[in-house]
Order: C-alpha cells, then structure tokens, then sequence
C-alpha cells in the first residue's frame, strides 16, 4: 500500500538556535515545505528584528545541514506586556513574520516573558484583528489552584472565550489542542478559529507517560490526557475539517534535560512524524484526509499555496526502526517512540 500527497508543512515547530538548532533542522527540513517556528528562544524572539536574523540563523543552518531542501522556515513574533502595536503590523507587513504568539506567562518552557494578563495586549490585539494578523496561543492558564489535567478546558472558558466576544474578527489558532473541549470549541466556531494537532497527542494518553514508570520523553505541554480525548483529536485530524492542520510541536531537549529531577517538557518527533500520521489515519480508515490534514488546510488558513513537491509513504511488511537520536555536542535528542510498530516509511 501507498499513498502520495502534497508534500507537508508543520504549523507549529521548535528549532531552537546555536547547536541544537543545527543539530535538528534537518529532521524537519527532510520532509517538510515550511514550518512555523516558535519564538521562545532565550531571550525570546520578540521584534522584527530579532524575528528576521533568527530566520537568517534557520537559512543558514539548512543551507549546511540539507541545502537542496528547499525548507522554508515562517516566523512569528514572541507576544510580550510591552510588545509594540506598530512592530507587529510592520514585520507582518513586510513579510517578516505570519503570526504571533501568545504564551501565558510561566505555562511552558522559556514563557517567563509571556503576557500575565491580556488586557496589557489588548492594543496589539486590537491591530491584529483589524490587519488580520493571526494570533497562535498556548491555551492553558498558569494558575497554581488549576489542576494541570484541567488547564486546557479553563484557558478556553476564562480567556479565549472572552477574548473572541470582545475581538471577533481576531483570527485565532489553538496551538497544540489536547483535549475534547479544545476541538469541540474549534467545531462550534466557524469563524476565525483553528486548532493544530500534534503527532504524539494523537499517539500517546497520559497512561503511556504514567503507568509501569515514569516515563520522561512522553512529558510535554500540554500534558496528554486521557483516551477518550485523544480519540476526540483524531476523530477531528481525520475529519477532512479545514480547521484542523498539523503543528508537531516537534521541541528537542537533551536527553539529559529531560531525564532530570525537573524534566523539560518537549517531544521530538520532527523526524517520524509522517510515518506516524501515515498510521494514526489508516487505524481511522482515513488515509484519504491525511493530505489534507498535513499539506492543505495549513496554508489554506494562512492564505498560501500548498507546497508543489510531493511525497510518498508506503507501507511495508517490516516494522520501521525509529530514528537514530540526534547528536549535539557530547549530547543526544531522543525521537519520539510512538509506542506501537510503524510499519510506514517515507519514500
Ligand atoms: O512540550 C512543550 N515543549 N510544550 C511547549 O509548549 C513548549 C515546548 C518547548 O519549547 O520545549
Ligand atoms: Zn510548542
């Protein structure tokens, strides 16, 4: 069995910069058109400036990693208390950037400069619902009292609901949804709204990190959750919906930063995310949508061209060996272990 598609984009990727950064964009850059790139560098990416020469450091870095790749990496904007209407408007206007990215304060990795109440942002906001700049948001509340399995489905009663009555022309991607109420609220809304997926929600529930040992490479955040809402995602990624697209949320750690008293939260899974989907939609007797989920609805909601290239996967016989971990320095990256054979491979 095989089937070709559009090649894919990732709506939602971490690249990091300096040595993991050249360490890991080929993982992407081997499969993938284009992929938005998180700004939580430390310090963040929080101007167009910063915004441009991270890019430069990405082009770089493909041109001595997989130069005949083609890979072009999309930018967005890190959203701070004191980010400046006019610098939005101008880096979306001159193409520097897609999006912008809202991070609660202290909700993951690198978000200590995120926003601590949206009403500091609300002038930025205001000027990109009226440019149509599209807002990506980490949709969890941080507060201490919020269970952390509970944080989702909160973030979108108390702050994206409001958010959306007060700016609906606001255009907005739930980045990463995991849970039943995250697709379920993208469902009910048929304006101005979309979610990514990522490969390992659509793989993993919060038993695989959990039962029989602890196990560190399944911790990311959002946290997975439980069965049923995984089903809930895939049953949406398979959809056919034009609302739901791949963002793989792909965020390398050393393993040693992961296998820690204090684990980083990231999955890494640039490298199999394909094959993974290949398999995840042929469960869901959807292998006919992945195309759509993974190459079309992504540039359809940011208004560009799907990608000419192509790609194929095929299954065979033999279960695929996961990708090598990536070396950086005296460091390794652990790919992500999707838990069950793949028998998919790239062609
Ligand atoms: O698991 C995650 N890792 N979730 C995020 O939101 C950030 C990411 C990272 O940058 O490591
Ligand atoms: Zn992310």
């Amino acid at each position: 069995m095989q089937i070709t598609l559009r090649q894919p984009d990732d709506w939602h990727l971490h690249l990091r910069d300096d040595a993991m950064l050249e360490a890991v964009v080929a993982s992407s850059a081997r499969h993938f058109g284009r992929a938005l790139v998180m700004p939580n560098l430390v310090p963040p990416v929080t101007t167009g400036e910063a915004a441009r020469e991270y890019r430069n450091r990405i082009e770089q870095a493909v041109q001595s990693a997989l130069p005949d790749s083609g890979f072009k990496p999309l930018m967005t904007l890190y959203l701070t208390d004191t980010t400046e209407a006019a610098d939005v408007v101008q880096a979306a206007a001159d193409g520097t950037i897609l999006a912008v990215k809202l991070y609660p304060a202290g909700a993951t990795t690198n978000s200590a400069s995120g926003v601590t109440d949206l009403s500091r942002v609300m002038p930025v906001l205001e000027a990109m619902a009226q440019h149509g700049i599209v807002l990506c948001v980490h949709g969890e509340v941080t507060h201490a009292e919020v269970d952390i399995f509970d944080r989702e489905a909160r973030f979108i009663e108390t702050v994206l609901e409001p958010l959306r009555q007060e700016l609906p022309e606001l255009r907005v991607v739930m980045e990463h949804v995991t849970t039943r109420d995250g697709v379920e609220y993208v469902a009910a809304n048929d304006r101005n709204l979309a979610a990514t997926l990522t490969t390992h929600h659509l793989m993993i529930n919060r038993n695989h990190l959990l039962v029989g040992g602890i196990k560190p490479h399944y911790y990311c955040l959002p946290i997975a959750k439980r069965e049923e809402h995984r089903l809930a995602l895939v049953k949406a990624a398979t959809s056919g919906d034009e609302r739901y697209f791949l963002g793989t949320d792909s965020a390398p750690h050393t393993r040693s930063s992961k296998e820690s008293d204090c684990g980083c939260a990231g999955v890494f899974n640039a490298a199999n995310t394909m094959v993974c989907l290949a398999a995840v939609f042929e469960e869901a007797g959807a292998l006919d949508q992945l195309e759509a989920f993974a190459s079309l609805n992504g540039p359809r909601w940011y208004g560009l061209a799907p990608n000419d290239a192509s790609m194929t996967l095929r299954k065979s016989g033999n279960a695929s060996p996961l990708p090598p971990p990536v070396q950086v320095g005296d460091e390794c990256v652990m790919p992500f272990d999707p838990a069950r054979p793949i028998y998919w491979e790239v062609i």
